[in-house]
């Protein structure tokens, strides 16, 4: 069966990577979370004290980043490598997560994360989510989904992750970072936030996993049927 391109954007916490996850189990398909790279690349910034509103320090300090995935068979994904070392669960601190926008938007990170992002494409049969994939990376994936749910199921949804890990994050904390990020990722003048014009809306406010996995497949299975 042919091998397609798949990928998924959509605001912060609106289950993109939930969905690109079940796709890629479906599927038997490679998943690639691109924000992991954007929030390693920050973890990197931050605990190298890099400047990053010196293009000479980022372009120097992206020259000594190496990133990879590693799959982790326990959790059946793929854990984020950083210059060999599982940097996983430090990428999705508060700390990261408030800084990772601006660092983002930087137009040599975003060339040096989207030439990563490409290669991995080169063979298909890849489910990638981000912020511009149906717009940069891959502008000619066979399937573009653009995933949006309600800002206070985000919200909730984004909490109840984050409480498990630290129990003294807000609800409020949560809002405020969700809003902000939304807003540089959809403002930054190097491939902002935007639904390609040839992707399907997802809005899975109201639905299940297993409902929302269900009505990607449908998609996928009529862009397969097409191409055969
Ligand atoms: O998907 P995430 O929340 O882990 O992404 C973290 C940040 O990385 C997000 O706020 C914006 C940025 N990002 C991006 O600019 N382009 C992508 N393709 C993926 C993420």
């Amino acid at each position: 069966m042919k091998k397609i391109v798949i990928g998924i954007d959509g605001y912060s916490s609106c289950g993109k990577s939930t969905l690109a996850k079940q796709l890629a189990k479906e599927l038997n398909y490679v998943f690639v979370d691109s924000g992991a790279m954007y929030r390693a690349i920050t973890l990197y910034f931050l605990r190298n004290r890099i400047n990053w509103d010196n293009i000479d320090e980022v372009r120097h300090a992206l020259q000594n980043i190496s990133l990879d995935f590693a799959y982790n068979a326990a959790l059946g994904k793929s854990d984020m490598l950083m210059n060999e070392e599982n940097v996983e669960a430090e990428i999705r601190d508060m700390i990261v997560s408030e800084k990772v926008s601006q660092v983002a938007a930087i137009k040599d990170v975003r060339e040096f994360a989207v030439a990563q992002q490409q290669k991995m494409g080169e063979k298909k049969g890849i489910v990638m989510d981000g912020r511009d994939i149906g717009t940069t990376v891959f502008p000619k994936a066979e399937l573009k989904i653009f995933v949006t749910a309600a800002p206070e199921v985000r919200v909730q949804r984004r909490f109840l992750e984050l409480v498990e890990k630290d129990a003294s994050i807000t609800l409020e904390d949560v809002k405020k970072n969700l809003e902000m990020r939304d807003y540089i990722d959809s403002n930054r003048e190097i491939s902002p936030l935007r639904k390609a014009e040839d992707a399907v809306v997802l809005d899975n406010s109201d639905m299940t996993r297993e409902e929302q996995l269900q009505v990607a497949l449908e998609w996928v299975n009529e862009k397969i049927a097409w191409r055969m």
